[in-house]
């Protein structure tokens, strides 16, 4: 078994050393840009895309680990179809010192020059997977790197930091995907009808990778609007003022990998009373968002779109007791939101009239819990199972209802149940209880435990006694007790199982 591993351990070791050996190559050479002679940014980029066309065949052609040789030289060909645009090659400042805007805007309008690539979906160009390529640089921003309106698809932004200046406009963001420059103000005055009526797709297939988005505490990261199949891979966003990532119609943005905080923080905050904005906003259908961290914002996510789902979200961006919620669900009467695998961290979760809401596999820690939020006071569809709660022993619910607006009349098909807790309130929508005693009537309590009060669909229950056969019946359900009486006294224990959420036959 060791010989085994070492074995396996020292082909790895041998495969990443040729691995880092090509890829220090490739930045080597790559290293040069910016260093053409020529005085026209074109020129440099034919350079740079004939250089980055004799660098793949050069790699290829070494990839066998067995024939590491000299690497053969090739000349330059004339020209290349390399559609990597590399920021430096048309002057963007990789310090961050000077403004690279319009340089950075150049680049992308060049990537958005359509090769015949022919089209994806419907009026979006194919770029045929041209790259915007920040060479690990660090570039200041004063206007937003807005997407051409044109629209496009089958291209990434990667590689590098981009922070706002210090005059940026606070209701845009660093990288827009939005065919109108709508602000923040204006968007929300859009109808989420409107928003979904609406058919017609800009971007598809964009993705933007490896990046640091700094928006210097003025306005938001990214904006994916009426988009398609965008990713956002390895991001780290920060500082924003209203949303890290805004997705607004459109659908399957997948965030993923990435992390998200106003505060560059670890936790216990001495200012987390005041952190605001929203780490993730999601006001559209379909999205994704898969091992995220947000560890700062006054919202982890913002769901206000249908049949989203998180897995592995780690959320400890404001604490529950500072005003701050992980993730707040804001589309009643129909969420379809499913949070599998996460970690709220002392900050729950908040759903409004839930209907079609599944959590499980989640780990609530530092009395962090789940609130129903009663708008219209509908509960329908709801799976809570398979939890883990942990708080600090001061008796708080795992589950709580928020019925300030109207109690919830409508409940139905709502499991909580099989959540293990610890230093907290067991809160489910079944119960077990027993009685005992020598008697005729058994009263079992299941207040203690039941969500929702005064709710009993269904009981079952068992009488036992060692002493007789007695006539025995079901008195009453209501007020969350249940009674059991018997015809003759006799001592007996008798054990009850009660369902709040079951469907029931009738
Ligand atoms: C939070 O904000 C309030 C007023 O907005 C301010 O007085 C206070 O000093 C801030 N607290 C911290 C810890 O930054
Ligand atoms: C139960 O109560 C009856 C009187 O109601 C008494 O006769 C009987 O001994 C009791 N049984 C036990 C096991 O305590
Ligand atoms: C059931 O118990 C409640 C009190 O919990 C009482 O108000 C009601 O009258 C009882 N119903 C019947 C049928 O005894």
């Amino acid at each position: 078994m060791k010989a085994t591993m070492a074995r396996t351990a020292l082909v790895l070791s041998m495969f990443m050393g040729f691995a880092s050996f090509v890829i220090i190559h490739v930045y080597g050479e790559n290293s040069k840009v910016g260093r053409f002679p020529g005085s026209h940014y074109h020129d440099q980029m034919s350079s740079m895309r004939s250089l980055k066309t004799s660098l793949l065949r050069r790699v290829s052609i070494s990839l066998p680990p067995s024939s590491i040789s000299p690497l053969p030289s090739y000349e330059l060909p004339e020209s290349s179809s390399s559609r990597i645009y590399h920021a430096t090659a048309y002057g963007a400042d990789p310090t961050g010192k000077t403004d690279s805007t319009e340089a950075l805007l150049r680049a992308i309008s060049d990537a958005f020059e359509a090769p015949n690539g022919g089209v994806l979906m419907q009026g979006i160009i194919n770029l045929g997977g041209a790259e915007i390529h920040l060479e690990g640089g660090s570039y200041m921003i004063s206007r937003p790197l807005r997407l051409p309106v044109t629209g496009g698809g089958n291209l990434m932004i990667h590689g590098g930091s981009l922070q706002a200046s210090g005059d940026f406009p606070v209701d845009r963001y660093l990288i827009e995907l939005s065919a109108s420059s709508a602000t923040d103000e204006e968007i929300k005055q859009t109808s989420m009808e409107e928003q979904l009526s609406s058919s017609s797709y800009t971007y598809e297939d964009i993705t933007l990778k490896d990046l640091m988005l700094d928006s210097n505490y003025r306005g938001g990261g990214i904006s994916v609007i009426h988009s398609l199949r965008t990713t956002i891979d390895n991001c780290y966003i920060t500082h924003f003022t209203t949303n890290g990532v805004l997705v607004q119609s459109g659908h399957e943005t997948y965030i993923r990998n990435s992390f998200l905080g106003q505060h560059i923080t670890a936790g216990g905050d001495p200012g987390e009373r005041n952190f605001s904005g929203t780490a993730i906003n999601l006001m559209g259908n379909d999205n994704a968002i898969t091992d995220v961290v947000i560890f700062s914002a006054a919202v982890g996510v913002m769901i206000s779109g249908q049949a989203n789902t998180l897995s592995g979200v780690h959320c400890y961006n404001k604490a529950t007791g500072w005003g701050g919620t992980g993730i707040y669900l804001r589309l009643p009467g129909l969420t379809q939101t499913r949070i599998v695998n996460s970690y709220l961290d002392y900050t729950g979760i908040v759903a409004e009239d839930p209907v079609q809401l599944h959590i499980s596999s989640t780990f609530f820690l530092g009395d962090a819990y789940i609130l129903f939020k009663s708008i219209n006071g509908i509960v329908n569809g709801v799976n809570i199972v398979d939890n883990m709660f942990s708080g600090s022993g001061k008796g708080v619910d795992i589950v709580q209802l928020d019925q300030s607006k109207g109690a919830f009349k409508n409940i139905d098909q709502v499991v909580i149940d099989r959540n293990n807790v610890r230093g907290m309130t067991v809160r489910a929508t079944v119960a077990r209880g027993m009685a005992q005693g020598n008697g005729s009537s058994w009263t079992v309590d299941l207040n203690k435990v039941l969500l929702f009060p005064n709710l009993i669909k269904h009981v079952q229950y068992s009488l036992s006694t060692g002493k007789s056969f007695p006539n025995h019946a079901l008195r009453n359900a209501s007020g969350n007790r249940v009674v059991i009486e018997s015809d003759v006294p006799v001592p007996a224990s008798v054990y009850v199982t009660v369902d709040q959420g079951m469907v029931t036959m009738s």
